[in-house]
């Protein structure tokens, strides 16, 4: 039987895929329509920010308005941030603006050169290898030169340009804290781009918006926080439903219990609760998630036990003690339940687990970050300490 499911997973989603949150797709579609508009988008990872952006793109793009959201995270040098802007814009804007990449080669002069671009194959300004082996002021100064001719094209159509860059916090991570300033000098003397920036979670984003950082006070905020509960499990039956799944009642919201709040782990379990029901003509009841959470262990556990193996003697205790739902892991009691010693020693493993995103501090304490990371260690890590200890 051949149906498409009705929740996606692995990149941002909009349309029929996008549950909710028309209050920060309002926002944020304003801010790409503005020219005068800077916001900057943050919150937790899988939160749904990204999705947010896209579903806002998707409102522009329906009107024949230009609207480009680019993917700056992951890029290592400031040159290839620069090479996205250029290929993303390039392919998004073709239809609105047509002869865009001749147009933009045209602008940015000996820097690029015309090429087809290897996943379209449609004409497109490339930058020079060398860019990459650049001084790092100077890719500074080519990601503003790329901007400049997005801006400068704007202008020449008389046009308001939409423009998201997401994974906003990579700029500085690879470009250092010159390159927020120059952005922001480089952002500032835009009159014709409407900016959103997409951010990481809050304690980089809070980093980059503190006082003597570029970005304080200079955008506005939007913070993107987990879909309600509530609402995200109306979304999530209504959707089975309309794919002509049974369900008992509470099945939307016994996922949310089971993975929540982050609205990708719950989509997720959506997903794989739709592809074991599918075709079978079974009612799903909220007892049977829990096969649907094991089996998504069960995919994700090569990865999970490689990234288990490289971490150290003291950072695996301790995230034995943190998946056992231990909230404080400096108290006595754990410490010596999970061989975890000094506290000082614990204060430096957690600070590691946290920027290796393995754990994040809440309201509540220090959890593991994903509940099938927290899984598949009470299945596969927590066995190995025996009942005597307690
Ligand atoms: N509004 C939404 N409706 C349905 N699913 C969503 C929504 N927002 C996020 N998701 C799910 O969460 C995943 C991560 O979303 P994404 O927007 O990439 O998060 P972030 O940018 O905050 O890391 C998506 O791939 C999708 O499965
Ligand atoms: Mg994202």
């Amino acid at each position: 039987m051949k149906t498409k499911s009705p929740f996606r997973i692995g990149r941002p989603v909009r349309g029929a895929y996008f549950a909710g949150r028309s209050e920060e797709t309002d926002i944020v579609e304003h801010a790409l329509r503005n020219p005068d508009a800077r916001l900057l988008v943050y919150g937790g990872r899988h939160i749904g920010k990204s999705s947010v952006l896209a579903e806002a793109r998707g409102r522009l793009r329906a009107q024949g308005l230009p609207a480009v959201s680019v993917d700056l995270g992951g890029a290592t040098t400031v040159a290839d941030m620069a090479t996205r802007l250029l290929r993303t814009s390039t392919a998004q804007l073709r239809k609105v603006w047509k002869g865009i990449g001749p147009a933009l080669a045209d602008r940015l002069g000996t820097q690029v050169s015309l090429d087809s671009d290897p996943v379209t194959g449609k004409p497109t300004p490339m930058l020079d290898r060398a860019a990459r082996a650049a001084p790092v002021e100077a890719q500074r100064e080519t990601l503003g030169t790329v901007l400049d001719a997005l801006e400068a094209m704007a202008a020449d159509q008389g046009a308001v340009l939409g423009l998201g860059l997401d994974g906003i916090h990579d700029v500085s991570r690879f470009g250092g804290e010159d390159a927020e300033w120059h952005l922001r000098g480089v952002i500032q003397r835009h009159r014709n781009i409407g900016y959103v920036l997409v951010g990481g979670d809050e304690t980089s984003t809070e980093g980059l918006t503190s006082k003597d950082r570029a970005f304080h006070g200079f955008t506005d905020l939007l913070h993107v926080t987990a879909l309600p509960g509530k609402e995200l499990a109306q979304w999530i039956d209504g959707r089975l439903k309309e794919e002509g799944i049974k369900t008992k009642r509470g099945v939307g919201r016994e996922m949310v219990r089971l993975v929540g709040p982050r609205t990708g782990d719950v989509i997720r379990l959506a997903r794989k609760t739709y592809d074991l029901a599918r075709g079978t003509g079974l009612k799903v009841r909220p007892a049977d998630l829990a096969r649907s959470v094991d089996e998504i262990v069960k995919e994700l556990s090569e990865l999970l036990s490689e990234e288990w193996s490289h971490l150290t003697g003291r950072q695996q205790n301790l995230m034995r003690a943190l998946a056992a739902g231990e909230l404080q892991p400096f108290a006595e009691r754990v410490r010596r339940l999970y061989d975890l010693r000094s506290s000082a020693a614990v204060a430096r493993t957690l600070e590691l687990l946290t920027q290796k995103g393995l754990v994040l501090k809440s309201a509540d304490g220090y959890g593991v970050v994903s509940p099938y990371r927290v899984r598949w260690i009470e299945l596969n890590a927590l066995t190995d300490l025996s009942r005597a200890a307690e």
